[in-house]
């Protein structure tokens, strides 16, 4: 964005605001995106550029799929601008005015541009620079800046499309993620990977990159992935834990994890200690009385101890997902506790992931961590080494620019 001459433009942004909704309410439950946003807008505007924004909110068919008009309320109140919001419009006659009629530091916020069939079709970058949105919308403004690094991994038209059009460049969302994350990518060793939840699949995923590149040291397991690897280096969990991962046909990844621990083992931790739920109470079992027919609900006090000196040796933290069941009550403790020890010590950290930044915020910890990511897909896609779309169309305008 440093390099962008925004004065007096028009400059289309795509941001990302796609917020966690309250399915009873619809009332927005998070406003991290928005908040991060507003730092890109502000600043635009600030700069004396007319701002038309645009983003997304759910995909069809969800319960989470609908028009932005809360986003516009609470981007009003991040930013101390007056956006206006252009209900149900994306481009057209009345768009075309609305922009004719701003002034330098004006900010729009169109429609939820995924109620446009073409926009969530993957395609090139040249094709989506066919599509309606783009063919109406870029000859009205003369700068791209896309600031969507939560999607960037989407090959979407609103993603994409105008990079092949107008010079496109980042927004400071975009940067700041793009530079901390790329961190866990050319780590400083040792690089300790400390891994939870229950989206096993993606977590499984980061591991088969980042081991397959040598860029992880240690991996911590809990949640799913622990049981997991417990599994497939020979442990008997226990019926409940066993049903969990079939259940949730989990177990495909079963066989993944298996190739992992066969090159890897002695890379992998596993937990120690576990706690569980017996008669309604917490209660602290070692791994060796498994198995028992009980959940495995959060890592013990010796996993904690266990796991928290790898971390505080690391020079590169990555953490992605909770140890446990973190928001039932009375297990929450092993996950803080390891948490804590992370955002403590001295490496380099990035954070991501959904439940992981709520813990974060909920633990006071976001002002130690180096990158909290606002990404949830799209730090998954560039941990494991995934095309980035929205990332390669800014280099593609970049090196456009500079006659590449
Ligand atoms: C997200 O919430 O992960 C991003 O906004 C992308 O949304 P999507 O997964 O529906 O494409
Ligand atoms: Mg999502």
């Amino acid at each position: 964005m440093d390099e962008a001459d925004v004065k007096e433009k028009t400059v289309i942004v795509r941001i990302d605001i796609n917020s966690p909704m309250d399915p009873v309410t619809g009332k927005i439950l998070d406003d991290t995106r928005i908040k991060a946003s507003a730092v890109t807008i502000k600043e635009l505007a600030a700069k004396g550029a007319k701002l038309v924004l645009l983003a997304h909110q759910g995909r069809l068919g969800d319960d989470d799929f609908t028009t932005l008009e809360q986003h516009a309320e609470l981007l009003s109140q991040a930013t101390g601008i007056k956006i206006k919001y252009l209900k149900d419009l994306f481009y057209g006659e009345p768009v075309a005015q609305a922009i004719e009629e701003m002034k330098p530091g004006d900010v729009i916020l169109l429609e939820n541009v995924r109620y446009l069939a073409e926009e969530p079709v993957a395609r090139s970058m040249e094709e989506q620079a066919k599509t309606r949105l783009v063919q109406n919308l870029a000859p009205l403004a003369q700068i791209f800046v896309n600031d969507a690094f939560a999607a960037a991994q989407r090959p979407h038209a609103s993603i994409i499309g105008f990079a092949a059009v107008l010079p496109a460049y980042a927004g400071r969302v975009m940067e700041r993620e793009v530079k901390g994350m790329s961190r866990a990518l050319n780590p400083e060793h040792p690089c300790v990977y400390m891994l939870g939840g229950a989206k096993a699949e993606d977590t499984i995923k980061i591991l088969e990159h980042s081991l397959k590149k040598g860029l992880v040291d240690t991996v911590l397991t809990g949640g799913i992935l622990a049981n997991i690897f417990l599994m497939v280096s020979g442990k008997d969990i226990g019926g409940p834990n066993v049903k969990l991962i079939t259940d949730k046909s989990y177990i495909k990844l079963v066989d993944r994890a298996r190739g992992i621990y066969a090159d890897h083992a002695h890379l992998i931790k596993t937990p120690l200690d576990f706690v569980v739920d017996v008669q309604g109470k917490p209660k602290v079992i070692a791994v060796e009385e498994l198995p028992m027919n009980v959940e495995l609900l959060d890592v013990g006090p010796k996993t904690v101890a266990y796991y928290s000196k790898f971390l505080a040796e690391a020079k590169t933290i990555v953490v992605k997902g909770p140890m446990g069941v973190f928001e039932r009550k009375g297990y929450e403790r092993g996950t803080l506790e390891l948490y804590r020890a992370a955002a403590n010590s001295k490496a380099f950290k990035v954070f991501g992931g959904g439940h992981t930044v709520t813990i974060v915020n909920e633990a006071g910890l976001a002002s130690k961590i180096d990158h909290v990511s606002t990404g949830g897909g799209a730090a998954v896609s560039f941990l494991s080494g995934e095309p980035m779309p929205g990332i390669e169309a800014l280099l593609y305008s970049k090196r456009r620019r500079q006659g590449g």
